[in-house]
């Protein structure tokens, strides 16, 4: 289970004088990772790998296939035990061991192809693990309702049915049952796997569209994406994976779409994009 740190305190950092009015991105991030390490028998994944997620932001994880994108992920999410490093979470360090541990802390992870139960309809796949029991029966009244208004909420509007199989959805709808089924259960962090990567150009914006909206519920998102128009589209942050090591990682201004290619290929790029005025973080 997570355990936390011996602090009672608000957060690890104490602000100078009031809690209010703190730029995006100076205080503490919802997720922070410190060197993280992770192998596989003889194939070493990650390599202390540093990851700042802060709220209300949309961070890009990029990176060339193999590059320890989703073994991160994974990490985060509990289905993998890292070897080494540190995770803290709104500043307190845990330990995550488990997919139900980082349930617990409020992060849900919307994976490419597993992300929810063909047979079932949209209400049954939004409470999949989480029924609501009204004494020995499920309450499907309120289960029904609840799926509605998130869905409604993040303007979903295509699905004809919410008693429709998931197997009749489209890969957008898909998406967005996925994503709404993270704010129904008040996430904190979402992270997304590659979640355009099978869709064409109108579901493509719908998901985008999406991400923008978990943003302004002041979420914290993390979305893999290898297409740099995506990333560019809704990110804030990018952080960049090269053979397990985290080569760069700032703010969206800090790069131009050379420059995340530059570092994706060889993990390092020339270019200064100018106005940034940030280096890039460690390597
Ligand atoms: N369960 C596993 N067992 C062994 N090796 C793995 C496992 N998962 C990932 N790897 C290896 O870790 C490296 C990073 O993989 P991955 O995170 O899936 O890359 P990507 O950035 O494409 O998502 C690859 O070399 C991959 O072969
Ligand atoms: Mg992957």
């Amino acid at each position: 289970m997570d355990v936390m740190a011996a602090q009672d305190g608000p957060t690890g950092m104490p602000a100078p004088g009031s809690a209010t009015a703190v730029a995006p991105g100076v205080s503490e991030p919802l997720l922070k990772l410190r060197g993280i390490s992770k192998h596989f028998g003889a194939v070493q994944a990650l390599y202390g790998v540093d990851l700042d997620l802060p709220n209300g932001q949309v961070t890009a994880l990029c990176g060339d296939n193999g590059a320890g994108k989703s073994v991160l992920t994974k990490s985060i999410a509990g289905i993998h035990t890292v070897d080494a490093g540190e995770i803290f979470w709104e500043g307190r360090q845990v330990h995550i061991t488990s997919p139900k541990d980082s349930a617990a802390l409020g992060i849900e992870t919307v994976y490419q192809d597993l992300a929810l139960a063909d047979n079932l309809d949209i209400v049954q796949n939004m409470f999949l693990g989480r029924e609501r029991v009204t004494r020995v029966m499920l309450d499907e009244d309120s289960m029904e309702r609840a799926a509605a208004e998130t869905l409604a909420s993040l303007h979903v509007t295509t699905v004809r049915s919410i008693r429709q199989p998931v197997a009749t959805l489209s890969g957008g709808q898909r998406q967005a049952v996925a994503v709404a089924k993270a704010v129904m259960w008040n996430s904190k962090l979402v992270m997304l796997d590659e979640p355009t990567a099978a869709l064409g150009v109108a579901q493509t914006r719908m998901v985008l569209d999406l991400i923008l909206r978990l943003k302004e519920h002041g979420l914290a998102v993390m979305v893999i994406s290898h297409n740099l128009n995506d990333v560019f589209e809704v990110a804030d942050r990018v952080a960049v994976l090269r053979l397990g090591r985290m080569v760069a990682q700032d703010a969206i201004s800090a790069f131009d779409r050379q420059s995340v290619v530059d570092f994706m290929t060889t993990g390092a790029s020339s270019r200064e994009v100018a106005g940034s005025g940030s280096s890039h973080e460690r390597n």
